[in-house]
């Protein structure tokens, strides 16, 4: 019901290729998303990197999510995916996502990776609703508060 109301309410986010200028702003949203954050130089060097492609949405200017993933020969992993704590359980990062796929299938790219905790299921949910299925499992890869837990390693071919 309160993901149908946000659908119905939010305004609709304009999607987009992300530049260097978008550095602070994906900086900040990655530290409020992720228990280890990514200093703003970090993220300025991922997006000036030529096989690293990024996608943005923004809602009024503001930045509201973002996708990054880098490219290797015919193969990418997803580095990361975000949005805002407001804006989230309205659709966001599925039509982030589903342009992002779009674009690296553009560029050439056959299989995607990428990994994710076991207990987010948020993420799990968007990535198998996108056609990414299990290929491993890393045993007590991140630290978590009371016990470490594992990574799924996820991958979609594209055809
Ligand atoms: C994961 C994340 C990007 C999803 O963004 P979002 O815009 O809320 O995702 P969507 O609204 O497109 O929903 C994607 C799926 O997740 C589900 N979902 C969203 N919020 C959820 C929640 N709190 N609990 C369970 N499922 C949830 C949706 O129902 C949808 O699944 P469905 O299509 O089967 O119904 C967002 O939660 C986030 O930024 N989390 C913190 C960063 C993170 O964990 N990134 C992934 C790292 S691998």
């Amino acid at each position: 019901m309160i993901s149908f109301l946000r659908r119905w309410f939010s305004p609709e986010a304009a999607l987009s290729d992300a530049s260097v200028r978008d550095a602070g702003a994906i900086a900040r949203l990655h530290a409020d998303s992720f228990r280890r954050g990514w200093s703003d130089d970090e993220v300025e060097a991922l997006l000036a990197d030529r096989a690293v492609l990024t996608h943005r949405a923004t809602i009024g200017g503001k930045l509201a999510g973002f996708v990054m993933s880098r490219i290797a020969a015919d193969e990418a992993e997803i580095l990361s995916v975000a949005v805002t704590r407001w804006c989230r359980g309205s659709g966001l990062a599925a039509r982030l996502l589903r342009l992002h796929l779009s674009r690296l299938a553009a560029r050439g790219v056959a299989a995607i990776f990428l990994e994710v905790e076991e207990n987010n299921q948020p993420a799990i949910r968007l990535y198998r609703r996108a056609g990414f299925e299990q290929v491993g499992k890393r045993e007590g890869y991140y630290p978590g508060h009371a016990a470490p837990t594992a990574a799924l390693i996820l991958r979609r071919d594209i055809d």
